[in-house]
């Protein structure tokens, strides 16, 4: 048994002590995707998909009783972050059964609520991997990258977020999360439990906060409902992944992102959410090798849709420059969080180097998503720049809401495309 157990956890990466579970077998649901290249011909990868392992279910490694259940751990397990790393088992995922995730040909479907054999999921994490064993790698720097989506079923308060983080490669069992906010919701980290210090969530029964935070250069390529959009980069004090402790995380869930005009992308609208449509982002690089602009496209029905030019006074463009982010702030009298970080320059060798691409359908237990999809902060008034996000109400999004009266919500990424600029659509 014990040699068994060792032979597994290798295949957890060499940093990680965790252990592999065997209830359940872990098959990576395929996904295929395109790599272009500078003459516009592009090529199908095959490629699968895993869960991020939050969702998964961690159990005594020699049988069944849950080290984690519902938002706490087993202190008898889990007094010690090391030995409950080391003493329990992350095990397999059933991908639609248990988690309402599956994939066909090139898209792959994310389900809101899925009631399983022994659990109600809600919502769920994915990445992209390149074979059984490690991450897709991405670099975005001077590429472009297109998929199409589907949010016609997803209302207020529901973001289907497809996202790149500066993850490490190794990871089967879709452990190594970290993002610009760096969420210390997470069960393990670096290869050790986050158990000592946790503090289950007053108002989600599944989750909790820890000691630990897991941080990394994040590039939201798109965070959406049906209602409305948004595309942020978020630098990071450091480039790639590490783990900070309490505090030194930084506040979780700022609220320093913004959605904006109001007739373009909806049901119905110039962008029409009722049908797929599909999203183009390009990294253009400038003369001095680093980021100069995110610029985004729309292709709904054969036609090409120019992302709106910025009605807000002093905040002119239609993408995401230095000096976009730069006014944006003065515009919208925010903390300038961004340049805090580093800026386009911290930014840009965030793009430079490899990131994971992640696919994800979430609520938000913080503030409802109201910061996406309606005015915020609720007591502002929308028409103050960068205070009305979208059209949804306030009074939107509740978790235990929509938990119930959405719960049929989902959304469907399809027909990935990776190449340099130009390469993924045809370009005006
Ligand atoms: C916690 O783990 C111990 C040791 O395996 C076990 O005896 C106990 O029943 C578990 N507690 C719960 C609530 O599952
Ligand atoms: C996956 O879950 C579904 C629904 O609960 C169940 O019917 C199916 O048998 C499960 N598959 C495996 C391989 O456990």
């Amino acid at each position: 048994m014990l040699s068994k157990i060792l032979a597994l956890a290798a295949l957890l990466g060499p940093a990680a002590a965790q252990v592999v579970g065997k209830e359940t077998t872990e098959t990576h649901p395929k996904m295929t995707w395109q790599k272009c290249s500078a003459s516009g011909s592009c090529s199908s990868v095959s490629g699968e998909v895993t869960i991020d392992s939050n969702w998964r279910w961690v159990h005594d490694k020699d049988g069944y009783t849950n080290c984690y259940s519902g938002n706490e751990w087993n202190s008898t397990i889990c007094n010690d972050d090391k030995t409950c790393a080391s003493n329990c088992a992350v095990d397999g995922a059933n991908y639609s059964g248990t988690y309402g995730a599956s994939t066909s040909g090139n898209a792959l479907t994310l389900k809101f609520i899925t009631e399983g054999e022994y659990s109600t999921n809600i919502g769920s994490r994915l990445y992209l991997m390149a074979g059984a064993d490690k991450y897709q790698m991405f670099t975005l720097l001077g590429n472009e990258f297109t998929f199409d989506v589907d949010t016609s079923k997803l209302g207020c308060g529901l973001n289907g977020a497809l996202y790149f983080v500066s993850m490490d490669e190794d990871a089967r069992y879709g452990t190594g999360y970290c993002d610009a906010q760096c969420p210390r919701d997470l069960k393990f980290i670096n290869g050790e439990a986050n158990a000592v210090g946790w503090k289950e969530s007053s108002n989600d029964q599944n989750a909790g906060v820890g000691q630990y935070g897991s941080c990394c250069t994040e590039m939201d390529v798109w965070e959406a409902n049906s209602i409305s959009t948004a595309y942020t980069p978020h630098p990071c004090t450091t480039v790639g992944q590490h783990r900070c402790e309490g505090d030194a995380c930084g506040g979780t869930y700022s609220a320093t992102r913004y959605a904006g005009i109001k007739d373009f992308y909806g049901p119905g609208m110039t962008v029409d959410t009722n049908k797929k449509f599909t999203v183009v982002t390009q990294f253009i690089k400038g003369s001095n090798g680093q980021l100069a602009d995110i610029k985004r496209f729309y292709v709904q029905n054969g036609k090409v849709i120019e992302n709106p030019e910025s009605t807000i006074e002093g905040n002119s463009g239609n993408s995401i420059t230095e000096e976009f982010c730069k006014t944006q702030k003065t515009a919208f009298n925010d903390q300038d969080t961004f340049n805090d970080k580093g800026g386009m320059a911290q930014f840009s060798k965030g793009v430079a180097a490899p990131m994971v691409l992640v696919m994800s359908l979430w609520d938000d237990h913080y503030s409802n998503m109201l910061w996406l999809d309606s005015t915020y902060p609720t007591d502002a008034s929308p028409d103050e720049p960068g205070k009305g996000r979208g059209t949804c109400d306030t009074s939107s999004g509740v978790p235990s809401d929509i938990e119930e009266s959405q719960a049929s919500s989902q959304v469907i990424y399809s027909n990935i495309k990776f190449g340099p600029i130009g390469s993924t659509f045809k370009q005006p």
